[in-house]
């Protein structure tokens, strides 16, 4: 038994095929650019922007943008090559177990934890805020204890400061509609997903478009500020550290590969899922952030969660700030439905594989979804949502994305080696030059997270070395062949 036994290209393609009987092909290129944008608009633009702008990056937050998708352009490169050369569910997980065997694949499906669950307990928590200013608005007002989690200090927007909570249970009751919606269908939530993407960019463009003509120049001067003495704090190094930050805008572009076995064309499909949307993201992106920080002198967003409805404030429309909530709210829903449907995925992947109990990889007779999963997440990505610090599990989840993202640009130069001829309808072009830049890219932003969450990796990965010994290893189909 060899724990760098890699599965075979043929077979993971009848598998795809031979589960046809569980997972169904429901998704258009279409549908999979709305679950690309689904996953990606949410928390990083409308909160992490004005951070970025007011501790690191000045009006220069636009090229923070830039760089941050430059970054991201390599990797969802990389991953739109897998995508369409492996049409199976399970994203990252599934390519290593072709390309670094199954320790490697065993370690990226546990790592992915991090990024989809650990991603929509955090943007969960961020809805949760947004929530509660809605509810403020209506004159609503939830007791203190059942809106903050224990160790988090929430500031109110009428001034008051919660320093610690019991639970946050606003952050758990999305988990827990978005899990149940789940397992009713593929198919329904990626309705309810289309129209939360439409009611989503069309508050960007509104946003960019009416906020425009309210734009004062003199925001931009100097659009770099000068660094300040320490690095990232203004000037070059500041446009960097921006980067680091507003990355955590873009994760999500790879969740459209976790939905591969969904694909109608998924050799079609895929490519345009993953480039379309961050294409399309980055664009808006920096559209916002230009119109954002020219309506606002950049300084002014210290501290603030809600920079979008503060710069929309000082337009004349600011009369329409429910409607913005109302639509950022429906923004991060579907961050959180498609992250949560990313993780089930990967875990419905990997029982498949023997490396999980087969529990996780149950296919609802009626409704086709890995329900069993689904419950199990519920409660999982619930517990963080409604007990942990947003910004440990920011950090946390920026990590290990990227460490996933490391191992893709790593698994196509193994995979052009070891398959070279093998069919591919997409090709990342300049390979080994995009795999290395992504790589680079990656790590570096990687260093720039604080130390803490270096910590909190190694931990979960040694759980996670831990188990594999303990019960994937014995169980592995592939192993015990
Ligand atoms: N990109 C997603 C967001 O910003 C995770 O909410």
């Amino acid at each position: 038994m060899s724990i760098w036994k890699t599965k075979s290209l043929t077979q993971l393609l009848g598998e795809a095929s031979e589960s046809e009987k569980g997972l169904r092909r429901t998704l258009s290129s279409r549908a999979l650019i709305a679950l690309g944008i689904g996953a990606i608009i949410g928390a990083g633009l409308f909160s992490l922007t004005g951070i970025a702008a007011a501790e690191h990056a000045g009006p220069a937050v636009t090229l923070s943008f830039i760089l941050a998708a430059v970054g991201c352009a390599f990797a969802g490169l990389c991953y739109a090559e897998f995508a369409s050369m492996i049409p199976v569910a399970g994203s990252a997980y599934t390519y290593s177990y072709a390309t670094m065997g199954e320790f490697m694949a065993w370690i990226i499906g546990w790592d992915l934890v991090l990024e989809y669950a650990l991603g929509a307990a955090t943007v969960g928590v961020s809805w949760s805020r947004y929530f509660l200013e809605l509810l403020s608005k209506l004159g609503v007002h939830l007791p203190h204890s059942l809106i903050c989690s224990p160790w988090e200090t929430l500031k109110l927007s009428d001034g008051t400061v919660i320093e610690g909570g019991i639970i946050n249970l606003p952050a758990i009751f999305i988990v827990v509609m978005l899990s149940l919606i789940l397992i009713r269908g593929t198919k329904e939530s990626a309705s309810m997903n289309n129209f939360l993407v439409i009611l989503k960019v069309s508050v960007v463009i509104l946003f960019i478009v009416l906020g425009w003509n309210y734009i004062d120049q003199a925001n931009y001067h100097p659009y770099i500020p000068a660094n300040t003495g320490v690095k990232g704090q203004f000037g070059i190094s500041g446009i960097a550290a921006g980067a680091a930050t507003v990355f955590f805008a873009f994760i999500g572009f790879d969740a459209v590969s976790t939905a591969a076995q969904e694909a109608k064309n998924p050799q079609k499909g895929m490519p345009i899922g993953i480039l379309g949307s961050l294409v399309i993201c980055t664009i808006l992106y920096v559209l916002f952030a230009h119109v954002m920080t020219g309506l606002v002198p950049y300084y002014e967003f210290v501290g603030d969660a809600k920079p979008a409805a503060t710069a929309f404030a000082k337009t004349p429309y600011g009369f329409l700030q429910t409607g913005l909530i109302v639509a950022i709210l429906a923004g991060y829903t579907s961050v959180i439905l498609v992250m949560l449907m990313g993780q089930s995925r990967v875990f419905y992947s990997m029982s498949n594989d023997g490396l999980l109990p087969r529990f996780f990889g149950e296919v609802h007779a009626k409704f086709h979804t890995p329900w069993k999963t689904n419950l199990f997440f519920m409660v999982f990505v619930s517990l963080f949502a409604g007990f942990v610090p947003v910004s440990d599990l920011g950090h946390m989840v920026s990590i290990g994305t990227l460490l996933a993202f490391v191992l893709v640009c790593i698994g196509v130069m193994v995979m052009r080696k070891k398959m070279p001829d093998a069919p591919r309808s997409f090709k990342t072009p300049l390979v080994p030059f995009v795999p290395i830049a992504g790589v680079l890219v990656c790590v570096y932003l990687m260093y720039s997270l604080p130390q803490e969450s270096w910590i909190r990796l190694v931990v979960w990965m040694i759980i996670g070395v831990v188990i594999y010994f303990m019960y994937g290893k014995k169980n592995s189909k592939v192993n015990n062949q």
